[in-house]
């Protein structure tokens, strides 16, 4: 495998500045593009806003920001980097460009990896030069704390990219899950959106506040999901049997009229329940004080999740 130093992110919104943080914090040298260099500010801020928590998590005693330069110019950007993380705006149309035109700027090896949400790679890269370097790396934001990336192959993409991006991803303490094949949304971002089908439901036929829905995760399902996700943690909601049980008792329910999942449609009052829904909610509290305590929480968390981790899975 090629040594993977140098980076490009292009995209310096929420997820390009989590990359950028995560590829300082191991030691990248880290090119940034963005088209709008009121990007560059705000980037710089929340560096200096995550710096001590991504060091507390990685036990880094100094994280050398002089690796870090910032272009308007894509090709300044892209031309000398061994890896390039593409993390504009989420858009058929606007990624199927960008992504010929970085492939074209690019050396001719280096892979590309868009960071989208859920679009098919095989639309994305399907103008891009070499397309088989082609492949989705798809992070949490924040990038910079939670180590999960979907890695998902376009019908082009080559296996020695999926091997390159698996290993590199690796290298920069994640957990890639690789995927067999492409499908829109992803695996954990279609489990995302079902769930974020019935709250919006639930929110629009008046029956709870965007405040209760989050308690009903956050004191429940949510602090066990840390640990397991859906399945296991079904095994264990069957008793001694299982699983065997759990769909016994709960099987004849998938009949009941349980969730809609066709999404409602997103009017004035709905959006307006949620803003001011989530307004009340941060009692005050800017998203910038909202973020250090969120990422606090994360570090304590991992930290902390290690020893249990590693007695499920291995
Ligand atoms: N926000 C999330 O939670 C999240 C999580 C995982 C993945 N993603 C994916 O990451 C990507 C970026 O999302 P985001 O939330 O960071 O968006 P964002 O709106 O915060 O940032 C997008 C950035 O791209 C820049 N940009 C616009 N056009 C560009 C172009 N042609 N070339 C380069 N830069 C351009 C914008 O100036 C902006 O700084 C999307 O594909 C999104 O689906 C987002």
């Amino acid at each position: 495998m090629l040594k993977i130093k140098k980076v490009a992110v292009v995209g310096t919104g929420v997820i390009g500045i989590g990359w950028i943080i995560r590829f300082l914090a191991h030691n990248k040298i880290v090119y940034a593009y963005d088209k709008n260099l009121k990007q560059k500010k705000i980037l710089i801020d929340e560096i200096k806003r995550a710096l001590p928590y991504v060091k507390k998590l990685f036990n880094k005693k100094k994280i050398n920001l002089n690796n870090l330069k910032f272009f308007l110019s894509l090709e300044e950007a892209v031309k000398d980097a061994d890896f390039i993380q593409e993390c504009a705006p989420e858009n058929y149309n606007l990624k199927t460009v960008l992504m010929r035109e970085i492939s074209k700027r690019c050396k001719k090896n280096v892979l590309i990896s868009s960071s989208s949400s859920g679009l098919l790679p095989s639309k994305i890269f399907s103008k891009c030069k070499n397309i088989q370097r082609g492949i989705i790396g798809h992070p949490f934001n924040p990038v910079y704390l939670l180590p999960l990336v979907e890695i998902v192959p376009g019908k082009k993409t080559s296996k020695k990219s999926l091997k390159i991006a698996n290993k590199f991803y690796k290298s920069i303490s994640m957990n890639p899950i690789v995927l067999k094949k492409e499908l829109p949304g992803y695996l954990s971002d279609r489990l995302q959106e079902a769930l974020w089908r019935e709250a919006l439901h639930i929110i629009n036929d008046g029956y709870a506040t965007t405040e209760d829905l989050d308690r009903a995760i956050e004191d429940g399902p949510g602090l066990r999901y840390s640990l397991m996700g859906t399945f296991l943690t079904f095994h264990l909601a069957g008793g001694k049997a299982g699983m065997k049980h759990m769909l016994e008792q709960f099987g004849p329910t998938l009949k009941l009229p349980w969730t809609k999942l066709k999404a409602p449609k997103l009017s004035k009052k709905l959006s307006e329940r949620l803003i001011s829904g989530t307004k009340k909610q941060a009692k005050g509290k800017s998203i910038n004080q909202l973020s250090n305590i969120r990422d606090e929480y994360l570090v304590n968390l991992q930290l902390f999740r290690k020893k249990y981790e590693n007695k499920i899975r291995k």
